[in-house]
């Protein structure tokens, strides 16, 4: 199974219409839904947190797939199980060893994905790949949608790609930024074969669409 995965970001829904929003992108191909958590610490700004999520699992089946953008997030892993994350991915920059966390996203029965960030060698997340289910190579500076996708991101993923195989790993590398039609296809040449998107999928006019652009 080598086929393109569409997660759109609900970042850029409508969040005063979350359900119908998530219906549509839902109906119209997606393969999960993308949650943007962020501490105002890790990154310069604040999203939404548990309760939305919560509320976000009871209107849909995708599976959510949890980016958690928070300097300290253990606490908060058992939490975000409860509240119906199916995946989380934590940040490979955050102030404390990733490992133990890591493990305790595991432990909890959620696939668990470490992030690398532009200004981040994308070789700090080698010690931990054995141990993922999701590798997320950033494609902007996290902290907000709606930013330009970064080129320098491609390498990176085309160099992870080849880490992975040479550890025969089955290991799906996930990007995210600004990923919109006009680069999905660089994206998915280069090794990538989780493709978030905000704008491209929710902004559009047919999400269906734009979902089917984005696969390829
Ligand atoms: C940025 C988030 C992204 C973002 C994607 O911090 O991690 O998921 O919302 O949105 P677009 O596709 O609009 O860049
Ligand atoms: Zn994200």
């Amino acid at each position: 199974m080598n086929s393109t995965l569409v997660a759109p970001s609900l970042l850029a829904a409508d969040f005063a219409h979350l359900a119908d929003d998530i219906r549509r992108v839902e109906c119209g191909g997606a393969d999960f839904l993308h949650l943007d958590i962020m501490d105002g610490r890790l990154v310069p700004n604040i999203s939404f947190g548990l309760p939305v999520v919560e509320a976000v699992r009871k209107t849909t089946r995708l599976e959510l797939d949890t980016h958690l953008m928070l300097q300290d997030p253990m606490p908060f892993i058992a939490p975000f199980n409860k509240a119906g994350s199916n995946s989380v991915t934590i940040h490979v920059e955050i102030a404390v060893d990733p490992g133990p966390v890591l493990a305790a996203i595991r432990q909890q029965g959620l696939k668990c994905g470490l992030a690398v960030n532009p200004a981040t060698p994308v070789e700090a997340i080698y010690p931990y790949l054995d141990e993922l289910d999701l590798a997320l190579v950033m494609s902007v500076e996290p902290g907000f949608g709606g930013q330009s996708f970064q080129d320098q991101a491609l390498e990176k993923i085309r160099s992870l790609a080849v880490e992975i195989a040479r550890r025969g790993l089955d290991l799906p590398i996930e990007v995210d930024g600004g990923v919109n039609a006009n680069n999905a296809a660089a994206c998915r040449e280069a090794g990538a074969r989780l493709l978030v998107a905000g704008s491209a999928v929710f902004r559009a006019e047919d999400p269906a669409l734009a979902i089917a652009a984005l696969r390829g």
